[in-house]
């Protein structure tokens, strides 16, 4: 699969590396949260990846893969904070190399492993996770069949998948959104196609809760304040324009923010 247009822009770790120096960081010796702003790319950042890893009650014993890890954010936070091993899959070729730089700078290197690939094409054995978290990745993946089976596969039996993600109506989207800068990279699907792409993969729905209007009121404060100078911006081109429709999905109805867990039953699921 090519790199997706909307993350590859050849400048993400230098752009980075130039935000930390002007707040007087030093790139070599990145402290656990001092890029807490920008380092997770999904609405509400820190706060979503945290509701969700209590809502799929991720601990210590629990091996984490993140299925679109970005430059890593999440899988930095999961890895501190619930103290789990975590392996973190992306497409994006230099996504991957800020994950690994940033993890090898904030001494995390030995608790997460970067893997660049396609998370419809896991190269990994059946079983080898406990949890898999996905955080605003599907809305690029045409074959969302592929993305549940693989998950479903990789999972041991009763693992969870913990989703934080965007249903909508693909039709009403106006472009540029946070996950692509043309119709051509984005793949929104309704909340309900969502649920039976996970539910025909073999999981088990518990929680599917729509967090569109606490999200949107959330945002819409935040964005009221004087932009932080390490925000999502420093690497991801055209982000408040981004942003700006990406809000008015949520306030014209056909953009919704979806907070899932699933389960895979013990005894369904490819292996
Ligand atoms: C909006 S970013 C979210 C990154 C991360 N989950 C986070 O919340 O910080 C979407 C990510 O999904 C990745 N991605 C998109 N399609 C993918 C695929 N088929 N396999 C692996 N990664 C993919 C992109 O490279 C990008 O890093």
């Amino acid at each position: 699969m090519t790199q997706l247009s909307a993350y590859a822009t050849g400048m993400t770790r230098t752009n980075i590396e130039e935000a930390l120096r002007s707040v007087g960081k030093d790139p070599s010796a990145i402290e656990p949260g001092d890029l807490a702003a920008l380092e997770e790319f999904h609405t509400l950042g820190r706060l979503a990846t945290a509701q969700l890893a209590h809502l799929a009650d991720i601990g210590p014993n629990d091996r984490v893969l993140d299925a679109g890890t970005g430059i890593g954010g999440s899988a930095r936070f999961l890895a501190v904070e619930h103290g789990c091993s975590v392996t973190g899959v992306d497409l994006t070729d230099e996504y991957c190399d800020t994950a690994r730089w940033i993890n090898e700078s904030a001494g995390l290197s030995d608790r997460i492993a970067i893997v660049q690939g396609d998370i419809t094409d896991l190269p990994f054995d059946a079983g080898s996770f406990d949890v898999v978290v996905s955080q605003h990745v599907q809305m690029n993946v045409v074959d969302k069949g592929s993305l549940y089976d693989e998950a479903c596969r990789v999972l041991a039996p009763g693992g969870r998948l913990a989703m934080w993600d965007i249903t909508g109506n693909a039709d009403h989207i106006g472009y540029p959104v946070p996950w692509a800068t043309d119709p051509a990279d984005s793949h929104v699907v309704s909340g309900d196609q969502l649920r039976a792409a996970v539910a025909g993969a073999g999981f088990r729905i518990e929680q599917w809760n729509d967090l569109t209007r606490p999200t949107a009121e959330m945002m819409t404060a935040f964005l009221s304040r004087p932009a932080s100078e390490l925000g999502l911006h420093v690497f991801v081109p055209d982000f408040p324009a981004k942003v700006a429709n990406m809000l008015r999905g949520f306030a014209a109805g056909y953009l919704q923010v979806i907070q899932a867990l699933a389960v895979r039953p013990p005894d369904t699921g490819s292996s």
